[in-house]
């Protein structure tokens, strides 16, 4: 079977977030299962940047107006398509906005044309290859559902995956007239969406399989709360809709062979942290000392529960604890957390940024890292720190509520424990969550066995793949 993959992010060649994570490590776990994919992903100049050998397979004359050439090329084991329309994607700042963070004025546009171009390659494939099955990441990818069920090629089978459904990719109706699409495709069962326009939207409606990245998150956002608007849209095709758990790259995320930290280590030769420990103290300017150190390795907004974080910092000093930050996100949080460092010299330190390698380092040196999300789809931080013996303390919501086994008396009695697990996401049951960590980091026996359960549970790909390879095998023979 062959997959075409599109998403607006892919590891290791643009990131913002997990999303290119899991575009980057869903590729080879497929190929265990007999399943080429190659991805479609926009041609930023970072992703330009890191093609070696490249072939043109199509051109485009006016692609919405602006000129632009399909490359394929290789990189590692990833088998891509990039869309260089230099229009489009040769800017200087991220993908979705510029340097101060604004979103880009045409992103309706920018987005429109990768998908148009997604629909283009199910249709007529390139060079001969052509997609049994399209599978769609958010919503700068899902309207290649829409333009497939519009166009030709509505009988191969369409997948969007939801990773965030807080970001819908919502436009005005104006840009209707702009998208090529046919006039049926205006309407409550199309792009169609509050009045306006909604791309994520317009894919759920047209997808043959909707996913989301974990069990948990598939329940939540069937609910006004969690719904964002779309509940009543997902509750209508809840038969088609899945959670898979998001897997890691155990390759790149592995301490025992990470050549990005001070020192490699096993569960079972935990000793081998130390030194990781001591190299993120220097960085952060930390006290050498025992107390426990908290990390932060996140997007700094309210999905996040950054907010509740910075006010918490004097708590979690006050009860003995030390806080590393790494991050970048809303202004605001960014100098709660820069004055907390100045206010608690040696206890917190602060990184504004995005730092890959430092993010290897705190994982590997931190005592357990904190993610008090207010909702979390998956969330991948968790799962590295389990994975390199960081404790997660995590908020009780999506992905983080299903891999996480929080440390009451029970689940340390049978030894099974991972972390510590509070609810609801509010300061007070934050305030609880830092409590009982210390006191849990307080008894060193007790704590090295959560860190060893935490290392031994396996959140490689091997099972998640094994769920889409089913999914997409189900699919395409339904389409046969
Ligand atoms: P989200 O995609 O919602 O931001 P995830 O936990 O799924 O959350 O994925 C976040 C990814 O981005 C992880 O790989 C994490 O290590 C990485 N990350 C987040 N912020 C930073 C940062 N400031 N520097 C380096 N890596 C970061
Ligand atoms: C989104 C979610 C995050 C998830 C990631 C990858 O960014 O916020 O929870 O892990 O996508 O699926």
């Amino acid at each position: 079977m062959q997959v075409l993959s599109v998403a607006s992010e892919i590891y290791p060649l643009i990131k913002t977030g997990g999303l290119a994570d899991v575009a980057g490590a869903l590729p080879g776990a497929l190929a265990e299962h007999g399943i080429g994919v190659r991805t479609l992903v926009p041609g930023y100049p970072s992703v330009l940047s890191k093609l070696g050998k490249t072939k043109t397979v199509r051109r485009y004359e006016a692609l919405f107006g602006a000129s632009a050439a399909l490359l394929a090329a290789k990189v590692g084991e990833l088998d891509l398509l990039v869309l260089d329309a230099p229009d489009f994607f040769k800017r200087e700042g991220g993908p979705y906005g510029d340097l101060s963070g604004t979103d880009w004025s045409d992103n309706w546009r920018r987005f429109a044309a990768l998908s148009r171009v997604g629909a283009d390659i199910a249709e007529d494939g390139v060079k001969g290859w052509r997609p049994d099955l399209v599978h769609a990441h958010d919503w700068q990818a899902a309207m290649t559902a829409a333009y497939m069920r519009f166009g030709p090629a509505h009988r191969v089978p369409k997948v969007v995956t939801i990773h965030n459904l807080a970001f819908q990719g919502r436009f005005g109706a104006d840009v209707f007239a702009g998208l090529g699409l046919p006039p049926e495709a205006w309407g409550m069962d199309g792009v169609e969406y509050y009045g306006g326009i909604g791309y994520l939207k317009a894919g759920l409606v047209s997808a043959d399989a909707i996913t989301t990245v974990s069990p948990t998150y598939a329940d939540e956002i069937r609910s006004p709360t969690q719904g964002m608007g779309l509940d009543g849209l997902i509750n209508g095709r809840a038969d088609r809709l899945h959670g898979i758990l998001n897997g890691i790259d155990t390759a790149i995320w592995d301490p025992a062979a990470d050549e990005l930290i001070a020192r490699r280590y096993t569960s079972r030769a935990l000793g081998g942290r130390a030194a990781n420990r001591r190299a993120l103290e220097k960085h952060f300017r930390l006290d050498r000392d025992d107390a426990p150190i908290f990390i932060i390795v996140s997007r700094l907004t309210w999905q996040k529960g950054m907010d509740l974080v910075a006010d918490a910092i004097d708590h979690l000093v006050g009860l003995g604890g030390k806080l590393a930050v790494l991050g970048a996100g809303d202004h605001p949080l960014e100098g709660a957390f820069l004055s907390a460092a100045e206010r608690h010299r040696g206890r917190v330190g602060a990184h504004i940024g995005y730092d890959e390698p430092l993010s290897h380092l705190m994982q590997a040196g931190g005592d357990a890292i904190l993610i008090p999300s207010r909702f979390e789809p998956c969330g991948l931080t968790q799962l590295y720190g389990l994975r390199y013996g960081c404790v997660p303390v995590v908020a009780r919501v999506g992905g983080l509520a299903d891999t996480v086994i929080d440390a009451n008396e029970a689940a340390v009695g049978a030894g099974v424990a991972t972390g510590v697990v509070f609810a609801p996401s509010d300061p007070l049951a934050l305030h609880g969550g830092i409590a009982r960590t210390i006191r849990l980091h307080g008894d060193k026996a007790g704590w090295q066995a959560m860190q060893r359960a935490g290392m031994r549970s396996d959140f490689s790909w091997t099972h998640s793949a094994a769920q889409y390879a089913g999914l997409f095998r189900s699919l395409v023979q339904g389409a046969a």
